[in-house]
């Protein structure tokens, strides 16, 4: 899906997506209890940026636990950041935090970051060599002792495990009040605008924008999340 398009459906889905993804809290809860396992030897002081970071969700957890560290928030949905901007002045923490309504392409240089984290961000981005150059871009904003989070949709959609990991995906989202034309709606989405890729070619394309080979620390359904560093030859 083209960015424009992309972009419409977010900004229009910004006031409702906190609360309709409440009920599937559970999925992310558990990835947030890794990802601050996974990145808690960073100093007390840590620039972490955020690519994607819709309505805040990863940076409010991460703020929780650790209060001394900064946030840069890349978010190209105007409507999903200003969700983030009011989340964080409820929760004190908008001193703590950049918000940058764009691509990080336009993100102003600065000091190299300890971590970047990509949520659910790079499974639009459905050419391969674009998607490489995704991560390249993240690796550019990165200190050489770097992390790079990235979770994605994943899974071999050519497998009979799919079909069965798509029914049992599908019954969640139900049992959590999706309603029938939402869930069509996801399902068209899935096999045309989502590039849900086997795990081991998400890690090659993560490795190919200049990261170490990529570690799997997380999965949940279809979500898979991967930790890796930056490639210093
Ligand atoms: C599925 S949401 C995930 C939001 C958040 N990371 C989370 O896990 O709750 C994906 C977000 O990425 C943003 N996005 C999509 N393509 C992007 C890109 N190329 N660069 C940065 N953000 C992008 C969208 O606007 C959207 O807010």
């Amino acid at each position: 899906m083209d960015n424009k398009k992309l972009l419409a459906i977010f900004n229009q889905q910004a006031a409702s997506y906190d609360n309709q993804w409440e009920k599937l809290a559970p999925l992310r809860d558990g990835l947030y209890l890794l990802l601050s396992a996974v990145l808690s030897d960073l100093p007390n002081n840590a620039r972490i940026l955020s690519i994607g970071a819709g309505t805040g969700a990863e940076i409010i957890s991460l703020a929780e636990k650790f209060p001394g560290w900064h946030f840069t928030a890349v978010e190209p949905s105007g409507p999903m950041l200003e969700v983030f901007r009011h989340k964080a002045e409820k929760q004190g923490i908008t001193s703590r935090c950049t918000f940058h309504e764009g691509y990080l392409d336009s993100l102003p240089k600065g000091e190299a970051f300890h971590a970047a984290t990509s949520l659910l961000v790079s499974q639009f981005i459905l050419e391969q060599d674009k998607r490489v150059g995704f991560f390249q871009s993240i690796k550019q904003r990165l200190r050489p002792d770097g992390y790079l989070i990235s979770s994605d949709l994943s899974s071999d959609v050519d497998s009979y495990s799919y079909l069965n990991l798509l029914e049992i995906w599908m019954r969640m989202m139900s049992n959590a009040d999706v309603g029938p034309e939402k869930l069509n709606q996801m399902r068209t989405a899935y096999a045309r605008d989502v590039a849900i890729l086997p795990q081991e070619k998400v890690g090659e394309i993560i490795a190919s924008g200049g990261f170490e080979q990529p570690t799997l620390f997380y999965q949940c359904g279809l979500i898979h999340a991967w930790r890796t560093k930056v490639n210093v030859p």
